[in-house]
Parts: structure tokens; C-alpha cells; sequence
């Protein structure tokens, strides 16, 4: 027994020694800039169920075993004044504090030391950068949060570290805020309108036929990342809810209102690709596929 279990770690040993490092599940990221990398993010990523005001259909947690690496969510007061994690309100759908999704994502990072998690977070009720600092300490996450060298200047486009260089250093959590980011008190916090912009949202044409500039108003693409919002939604009486049915078609990678067709009519305007689709429902459709397609994979 002890002979064949020797050479079999002889045999394992130059693997373990030149093994190709994976960032994010592939060695073709690690040397890529974070600012030249596609990410699929599930959009209202902690509104998981069956109900009409609910985006996703697995966890947090399932949704980054399944691969998906950008979370997006949005945070309001409670009525108790808690930061939740809550879709428009917290009476219609209240997913827990922001401390416990912070909580889950450190977590997963915990277990999981080759992987770069973002996560775009919006502050509705445009909140001081202090309440989001208390869940962020709170939370233990704080270690992992990257800040840019050029801290409090924003970091340029070109800039931006490699996906093998962020493991390295083990800053590891990119952070983005819709509003009222301050670096000068929370570093870590990025201002995500300095760094990206992002195309209409609460859209309910099928084929995506857009890819212009909503938010921030009137930005200059040049220097900026970008976001597109590729979720589609079904207006009953005037009131929007995410069309669940639609998924399979609006997540796939290929066809009328896919994900690369939206990908190449922005392609076509901004002359590169996106930085990140946000999607509900990523257990539809195939959107894996689509993001190693928007890589050149
Ligand atoms: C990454 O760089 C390639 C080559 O310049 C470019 O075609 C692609 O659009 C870039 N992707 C992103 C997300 O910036």
C-alpha cells in the first residue's frame, strides 16, 4: 500500500507545482485587467422567491456556487431604521440587515481564496457612506475590500489591477455605490458613477433595443466602465414586475432580445464590450455560456 500511494504523489507533484492558477474559475482571467473582464451580475440579487417583487430563484450563496461573481442590491431603512437589503420598500420584500448579506458574501470568500467578488449596492434613501461603513465593519468583510492606489482619486479605466493580482493581494471584494459614496471617509466604498455608467433600466421591450447613457445623466463614456441593465419587466396596470417567463429567452447567450444581442448593439456604439450584463433569474437560460462569450472565450 505505502509504494503506489508514494508514486501516485510523485506523479501528482509537478500539478501541484505548475498548476495553472484559476481566478474566478479560469486561468484566462487571471492576467486580464478587473476593467477589461465581463461579469454577469444577478441584478436584486438577495430578492430570491416565487413573488412578483422577487428577481432571483436561488440564494446569495447558490448564486455564487453556480459561478455568478457580481451581486447587485439595493438597501433601504426599515421602519425600525435598520439598512436591509429591501426591493423599493421594506414592506413590499425585506431580504434582512445589509450586515447579514455582507455576512454571507464574506463568508463564501472565506472558503473560496481564488475568487473576486463585486458587489453594486444602491442606497435608496440616500443615506450618509457612515451607515454603510457601520454593516461593512460589522459584517467582517472590510479585509477583503480593494482600494485603488490612487485613493481618493478615481483609478482610470486602464488602470485597474489584474484578477490574479487582486487574489494576490487578497483584496479580493470590489464595492460600488449608486450614491453618496465618500472615499475620503470610506475608501472602499467606491462612487460607481466615477467608474462606470449604465444603460436604462425598468425596461419592457423584449429585444432590447437600446444601449444609451441613463445614469450618471449626460456622462462621457470615454474613461468609464459600463453596466448594462438586461432584465426585462412586465408592466400589469402600470405596475412593473421582472417577467419571469421570459427569462430563458432574455438570458441566453444568442438571438432576438439575448444577452449578445444587446452586447453587440453597445459593442457597435461604445466599440468595446460590456463590463457587466445585470440579469434577473441567472438560473435561466444559459448565462455562463454568455459571459465566457463576452470575454472571447
Ligand atoms: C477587453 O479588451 C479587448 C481588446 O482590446 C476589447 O475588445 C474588449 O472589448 C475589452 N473588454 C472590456 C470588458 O473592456
Amino acid at each position: 500500500m505505502k509504494i503506489p500511494s508514494l508514486a501516485l504523489s510523485l506523479l501528482a507533484l509537478p500539478h501541484l507545482l505548475w498548476a495553472e492558477p484559476l481566478c474566478n474559475g479560469r486561468a484566462a482571467y487571471c492576467d486580464r485587467p478587473y476593467s477589461n473582464t465581463s461579469f454577469i451580475g444577478a441584478h436584486n440579487s438577495p430578492f430570491v422567491g416565487f413573488m412578483p417583487q422577487q428577481n432571483q430563484d436561488i440564494s446569495v450563496t447558490g448564486q455564487l456556487n453556480l459561478g455568478i461573481r457580481y451581486l447587485q442590491g439595493q438597501t433601504h431603512l426599515n421602519a425600525w431604521g435598520k439598512l436591509h437589503m429591501c426591493h423599493t420598500s421594506c414592506f413590499l420584500e425585506d431580504a434582512g440587515p445589509l450586515e447579514s448579506f455582507l455576512h454571507t458574501v464574506k463568508v463564501w470568500l472565506d472558503s473560496h481564496p481564488e475568487d473576486v467578488v463585486t458587489l453594486l449596492i444602491t442606497n435608496g434613501d440616500r443615506l450618509d457612506i457612515g451607515r454603510f461603513q457601520q454593516a461593512f465593519d460589522a459584517s467582517g468583510i472590510v479585509p477583503y475590500a480593494y482600494v485603488p492606489m490612487t485613493s481618493p482619486e478615481t483609478l482610470a479605466r486602464e488602470s485597474w489591477p489584474t484578477l490574479e493580482q487582486l487574489i494576490r493581494y487578497g483584496k479580493r471584494l470590489v464595492v460600488f455605490l449608486d450614491y453618496h459614496a465618500d472615499v475620503s471617509r470610506v475608501p472602499y466604498i467606491l462612487d460607481q458613477y466615477a467608474y462606470y455608467f449604465e444603460t436604462p433600466f425598468d425596461t419592457t421591450d423584449p429585444d432590447f433595443q437600446q444601449c444609451s447613457i441613463d445614469r450618471p445623466p449626460n456622462a462621457n463614456p470615454d474613461g468609464r466602465m459600463y453596466v448594462v441593465n438586461h432584465y426585462l419587466d412586465l408592466n400589469i396596470l402600470g405596475i412593473l414586475i421582472p417577467d419571469r417567463l421570459s427569462a430563458p429567452r432574455t438570458n441566453s447567450p444568442t438571438g432576438d432580445g439575448s444577452i449578445g444581442a444587446q452586447a453587440d448593439l453597445c459593442k457597435s456604439i461604445y466599440r468595446r464590450t460590456p463590463d457587466v450584463v445585470l440579469l434577473d433569474f441567472i438560473t435561466q437560460g444559459d448565462v455562463f455560456k454568455a459571459q465566457d462569450m463576452l470575454n472571447g472565450l
